[in-house]
């Protein structure tokens, strides 16, 4: 499907990298500090938002998962835990984010039940309607061609499957939208440069949020791109929303 895209915001701007190129290579290289960063920066609030993201697809008791965009995989962990799926997987472009993913599989015992391995959700490497869920959380602002991720995500689910999307939204009520703005703008690439040592993709991180579609924009691509009953909830004075949608 060609997509003309939402504005592009890429980490380096002036590379002649593509988008996914630049986002793999930042996510490699922040990879060992991602876990850290992700608690601390959002004061731990990111595993309850994983978790109402989850709890959305309780209902359905999927046999089997598809995680995109996985990173170290927390969303995949978290699901075993929440959903007890017979199979989850785990897909993402860098290789830096899975390695230190495997590892925590592994220390949680959960080998045989979760596998990560590197897979790019604008060309998804399995059949149609292979699965019963699939999640992405903080993923899809990344995808180069977002329609073309969706639509991915669309085709491989199993119909009447569910999609559960969490991403990053902008707070609109004064003052948490001041509040917000001034944290994302100055503390979040100031933290990224002393602690992440990556100040690059501290200030993508909130460049990105800006440019993305959200609320009713984001479930207007949802629909144009396959899915049907979609909704958005807003977390957290609206700094997160969860998209959920049916095939
Ligand atoms: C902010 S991290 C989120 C990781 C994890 N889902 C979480 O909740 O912490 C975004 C992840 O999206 C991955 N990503 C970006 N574009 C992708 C694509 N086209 N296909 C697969 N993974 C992608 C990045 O490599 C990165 O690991």
């Amino acid at each position: 499907m060609a997509s003309k895209d939402v504005q592009k915001v890429v980490p380096f701007e002036g590379s002649k990298l593509s988008k996914k190129e630049q986002i793999a290579h930042m996510f490699d290289d922040i990879a060992g500090r991602y876990d850290f960063l992700n608690h601390f920066m959002s004061l731990g609030i990111d595993v309850q938002w994983r978790k109402k993201a989850l709890k959305l697809l309780r209902p359905l008791q999927p046999k089997t998962l598809l995680d995109v965009a996985t990173g170290t995989g927390d969303v995949a962990i978290m699901a075993h835990r929440m959903l007890q799926p017979e199979k989850i997987t785990g897909i993402d472009i860098s290789e830096g984010m899975l390695a230190l993913g495997r590892e925590k599989v592994a220390k949680a015992g959960l080998s045989d039940v979760i596998t990560l391995q590197q897979g790019d959700s604008e060309t998804i490497s399995f059949p149609d309607a292979t699965f019963d869920a699939i999640t992405a959380a903080f993923g899809v602002r990344n995808f180069e061609h977002l329609e073309k991720g969706l639509a991915e995500m669309c085709r491989v689910l199993k119909p009447g499957g569910k999609a559960v999307i969490l991403e990053f939204s902008n707070p609109t009520k004064t003052p948490v939208k001041q509040l917000y703005n001034f944290y994302f703008r100055y503390i979040t690439p100031m933290i990224g440069k002393w602690i992440a040592r990556n100040q690059a993709a501290y200030t993508y991180l909130p460049d990105s949020v800006k440019a993305f579609p959200q609320g009713q924009a984001m479930c207007d691509i949802l629909h144009k791109v396959g899915f049907q009953a979609v909704t958005c909830k807003t977390l957290t004075f609206g700094i997160c929303s969860i998209y959920c949608a049916t095939r």
